[in-house]
């Protein structure tokens, strides 16, 4: 952060849409990539020998961070969204098929499910979270029958934060594949893929993971069922076929890989777990615990997630009286320099569900690198704002 007076500087609160500003070394190894390798698994000389390397080092980050001890069970795609719609669309789903998820999910969830419902019939069961929006222990079990071919659920939510226990969630949902949406948690909490049994686990690279846009990962589990591919084309493996091959990660990835895309992620990665992800976690908590204090003195806001912030990212979505979300934050922005999201965040579900359907809300999304004098900045902010109105 920069050492500029704290009145003028911009804070930016955006971290769920996406992190920023990147550590240093991610746009200079993508630049490198750009200058020193070339397609990846295609050739055989030395520049696309480093772009092959270059892929391999990134799945090997996101494995290391994220619990996954076979490289070739990280799959590279263009984001989360490419990764949640390959299981979705990719499974198979019979007569009568069912499947699970909450009401706290991202339209990068609800819409790939409603399109699956259209096309095959398959049944959308949603479970209710409790008024924090978390899975009450039980309920998943409860909704879970010999139907069910897939459940999906969000591990933080992108408008409150608020954590499922995916421990809880994997033993309620035994037997059945599990894919676990961690756009918001990915990099924020820690994530061990083998070590709980997930099944699938979607990761966005330039949240948490601190990378570019256009890249993320779908994790497999030991015992996943293989979707079928989203996409089929080349791949620089059995190239005498004329049928995409099995093997992993080739049956997912056709076609030319994001080499500077995974240079900047696997940078990015190194970042995280040079901080640590408990570190970043137990920092995110405190910024939270203090911002939501502050918060209880000001009249005329509402939170509308969870007070126990040891169970959430930092991520709040906030109400004002009598005020629209985007004349907020448009006044953020223009006479604090506090950077926000307003509206309804694509999740249309859980702003139904919070109660602030249609209107959406504001929200703050905090990451690594504030401090706690940021808070107070902020909390200055809101207080004036409060007082004074947008007008
Ligand atoms: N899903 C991202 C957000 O919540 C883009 O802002």
């Amino acid at each position: 952060m920069t050492a500029e007076p704290t009145e003028t500087r911009t804070i930016y609160l955006d971290h769920a849409a996406t992190s920023f500003p990147k550590p240093d070394g991610v746009a200079e190894a993508m630049a490198r990539a750009i200058g020193q390798a070339s397609n990846a698994g295609r050739s055989g000389h030395q520049l696309a020998l480093e772009g092959a390397r270059i892929l391999f080092r990134a799945r090997r980050a996101l494995g290391s961070l994220l619990g996954v001890a076979d490289p070739r069970r990280v799959i590279l795609t263009s984001g989360c969204t490419e990764a949640l719609n390959t299981v979705i669309h990719g499974l198979d789903y019979p007569a009568g098929a069912s499947i699970v998820t909450t009401d706290m999910e991202h339209n990068a969830v609800a819409r790939p499910l409603r399109a699956l419902e259209t096309r095959l019939g398959v049944r959308i069961v949603t479970v209710s979270t409790d008024a924090d929006g978390r899975l009450p222990p039980g309920a998943l079990a409860a909704a879970v029958d010999e139907t069910t071919r897939l459940v999906v659920v969000q591990q933080a939510s992108n408008l409150t934060g608020v954590l499922q226990d995916l421990a809880q969630v994997r033993r309620e949902c035994a037997g059945v594949p599990l894919l676990v949406d961690a756009a918001q948690s990915a990099g924020r909490v820690p994530i061990d893929v083998d070590g709980l049994g997930l099944d699938f686990v979607a990761v966005p690279g330039h949240k948490g993971l601190m990378g570019p846009g256009g890249i993320g990962a779908l994790c497999l589990g030991v015992n996943a069922p293989l979707p079928d591919p989203l996409m089929q084309g080349g791949t620089g493996s059995n190239s005498e076929e004329d049928r995409q091959p099995e093997l992993l990660p080739d049956r997912f990835e056709a076609g030319t890989p994001n080499v500077p895309g995974a240079a900047g992620l696997t940078e990015g990665i190194a970042w995280v777990l040079a901080r640590g992800v408990e570190a970043i976690a137990d920092h995110e908590q405190s910024l939270m615990a203090q911002f939501l204090e502050g918060l209880d003195a000001l009249s005329g806001v509402r939170e509308t997630g969870a007070a126990d912030t040891t169970r959430r990212v930092a991520v709040a979505s906030l109400v004002f009286e009598g005020l629209d979300p985007g004349e907020v934050a448009h006044h953020l922005e223009r006479y604090h320099q506090i950077l926000v999201r307003s509206g309804l965040h694509c999740a249309p579900w859980a702003h139904r569900k919070l109660g602030t359907f249609p209107r959406g809300s504001v929200r703050l999304s905090f990451g690594p690198t504030h401090s706690s004098q940021d808070v107070q900045t902020v909390l200055k902010a809101l207080a004036t704002l409060v007082k004074h109105g947008v007008a």
